[in-house]
């Protein structure tokens, strides 16, 4: 029962399947376009900003998430962005990727649809063609707003929809139910979108009972409150519902005090699928391998559970089953040689 080492966990080919792109945005990349742009930021150093990444909420984070997010502007910004990130998979042996991004971040601030696609699928294609990358795009609703613009945002959608894998739902939870999207979720099945949602993170775990009952979610993003109903794990291990668990976001954003609180070792234990990412990554300190490594550090997590949930990123992922069985043989190839 070896504890699993950075290097195990760099070696491992893994998935990661809850990634807001916007949350990659690093400081270094934040303070050269506010240059480029001459937008003026409350932080003129690096070390200023990363003083200012101390949270006590999901909405104490999510104010100044979309306040970085402001630098966006040109197509090439949103390049740079997907393209760092896509290196940073390469680096970390991420093999497959499904990305989030939030279109009305960008268009309600006067950003078109199109500038934000076409940067990012630039990118993806670029890092397809270098190397190989397996990715998809997830195009998520902003809870906090009406349903009448995700409306809007899955019209555009539509326009690209042979760009756009998933959709999902993201932003302030409490006091946003699934319910509230009921109408937009059911259009984008009809279709053909395959559909995510948060819910379960600082929300209640009705939430997830009701995303996955009215919105028909394939996935739920986080779920860690998933653990005050038992009847409700039960049906998630017997369904294998994959949770996409965030373990650095979790404690840097207080829903859980101390990592050796969470809860997703013993989930992976009792047989759930869960799964490891990293959520917004420049805010919350470390990319994927990072939050495995967490695991390792606080909850002495082994290598046949790295491993464990490295095939269940895949298993969760929305790659067809030849890609998965793929992607799985790699897994045993690698762990072999430890
Ligand atoms: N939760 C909800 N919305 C988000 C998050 C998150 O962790 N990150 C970016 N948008
Ligand atoms: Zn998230």
């Amino acid at each position: 029962m070896t504890v699993a080492s950075l290097e195990f966990i760099a070696r491992l080919p893994k998935a990661e399947l809850h990634l807001h792109i916007e949350g990659s945005l690093e400081p270094d990349l934040l303070l050269e376009l506010a240059e480029k742009h001459k937008i003026d930021l409350l932080y003129k150093t690096i070390e200023e900003v990363e003083a200012a990444y101390q949270f006590d909420s999901l909405q104490s984070f999510l104010d100044l998430y979309y306040m970085g997010a402001g630098v966006l502007i040109d197509e090439q910004d949103f390049y740079d962005l997907m393209w760092r990130y896509l290196c940073r998979c390469r680096e970390e042996n991420i093999v497959h990727t499904e990305i989030m991004f939030d279109p009305q971040t960008h268009t309600g601030r006067g950003i078109l649809f199109d500038v934000v696609i076409n940067g990012f699928t630039r990118a993806l294609e670029d890092a397809r063609q270098q190397w190989g990358q397996s990715s998809s795009l997830i195009m998520c609703f902003l809870r906090h707003l009406p349903e009448s613009e995700a409306l809007l945002t899955l019209a555009q959608g539509l326009a690209h929809k042979d760009k756009i894998l998933s959709v999902g739902l993201d932003s302030s939870e409490v006091g946003h139910p699934p319910e509230k999207f009921q109408k937009v979720f059911s259009l984008a099945k009809e279709a053909g979108f395959s559909r995510v949602a948060h819910a379960g993170e600082e929300g209640p775990v009705q939430y997830i009972h009701s995303a996955i009952s009215l919105l028909d979610v394939q996935r739920i993003d986080h779920g860690v409150r998933c653990v005050d109903d038992p009847a409700l794990v039960e049906n998630l291990k017997k369904n294998r519902m994959p949770l996409t668990m965030c373990p650095l976001s979790n404690v840097r954003l207080c829903v859980f005090d101390q990592m050796r609180e969470h809860p997703i070792l013993k989930l992976l234990d009792e047989g759930l699928c869960v799964t490891v990412n990293s959520d917004d990554p420049s805010y919350f300190g470390g990319y994927l391998n990072e939050n495995y490594l967490a695991l390792a550090k606080a909850l002495s997590m082994t290598e046949s559970q790295a491993v464990q949930l490295a095939r269940n990123s895949f298993e969760a992922s929305f790659l067809d089953d030849t890609r998965k069985q793929l992607f799985l043989s790699k897994i045993d190839a690698s762990a072999l040689f430890v």
